[in-house]
């Protein structure tokens, strides 16, 4: 099982819309997904239609009192399951400071999914905690959305900095894009230009700052099942099969 995370210390970047997509496009190509939504907002779940744990189970998992597996529900789409977030994911934090050995907790859990699953996806909540730390021992690849501005790369920059510094997050790959870019604003095509030199890829996905993205609150779907011959759905199309030959996720 390779393991996927949307992450960024930022806040309302595009996480959980880049999440959702990109796990919706792995399970249209048959591969057999997991949305882990790690965020106590819910919103991937909610996206994708799942309803959050009425019973606020997401917590008990990690205290051992739930085992992950029965968290998984399935989507409304073949091969797309999700384990729902709720609010109970608020107390993680403290549960996981708590924790003598705590850094590979999410990992442990993980491990359990990978018989079912071929590609799990985190949507992870805006912060540097214990759970990102989880989150970078558990993960391949860091899937790091980057609004096109300076403030953005200063971010992204110390986030590099922070995971290249420590040896046991030496297998994780970061691999930043650019949402919600508007060709019309001499900033965004600056920093896009200068990819190479700004963030180290010089072919890096931008996905453009549309209203049909948005939309995905409206119709609580994917955008690729209701717009899919749009520049958004066509974007994340894009940087689902970047992602497939740069980390052989198939
Ligand atoms: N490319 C885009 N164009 C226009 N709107 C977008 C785009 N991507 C995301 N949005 C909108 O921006 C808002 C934030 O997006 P999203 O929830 O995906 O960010 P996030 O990083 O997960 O936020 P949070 O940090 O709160 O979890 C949402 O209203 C979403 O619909
Ligand atoms: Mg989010």
């Amino acid at each position: 099982m390779k393991t996927l995370a949307f992450f960024n210390v930022k806040g309302g970047v595009g996480k959980t819309t880049s999440a959702v997509n990109i796990a919706y496009l792995a399970a249209q190509a048959k591969l057999s997904t997991l949305l882990w939504d790690l965020d106590p907002q819910s919103c991937a779940s909610w996206y994708l239609g799942v309803p959050d744990n009425s019973e606020h189970k997401a917590l008990r998992v990690f205290k051992g009192k739930t085992p992950i597996g029965k968290l998984r529900v399935n989507s409304a789409y073949p091969k797309l399951q999700v384990i729902p977030a709720d609010i109970s994911l608020r107390k993680l934090e403290i549960l996981l400071g708590d924790e003598a050995h705590s850094r590979k907790l999410l990992e442990k859990l993980a491990d359990n999914l990978s018989e079912k699953n071929k590609l799990l996806v985190f949507d992870c909540a805006p912060a540097f905690s214990k759970v990102s730390e989880n989150i970078f021992t558990c993960s391949d690849v860091l899937v790091v959305p980057l609004l096109p501005s300076p403030l953005a790369l200063r971010s992204f920059q110390q986030l590099k900095d922070y995971v290249k510094g420590k040896k046991q997050w030496k297998h994780l790959a970061i691999h930043p894009f650019f949402t919600m870019v508007d060709k019309r604003r001499k900033i965004h095509n600056e920093v896009i230009a200068d990819a190479k030199n700004l963030v180290g890829i010089s072919d890096p996905v931008c996905i453009p700052y549309t209203s049909e993205l948005e939309k995905m609150g409206t119709h609580q779907k994917p955008i690729h099942q209701y717009a899919a011959r749009t520049p958004g759905a066509l974007a994340y199309q894009t940087l689902w099969e970047q992602l497939i030959d740069k980390y052989a996720l198939t």
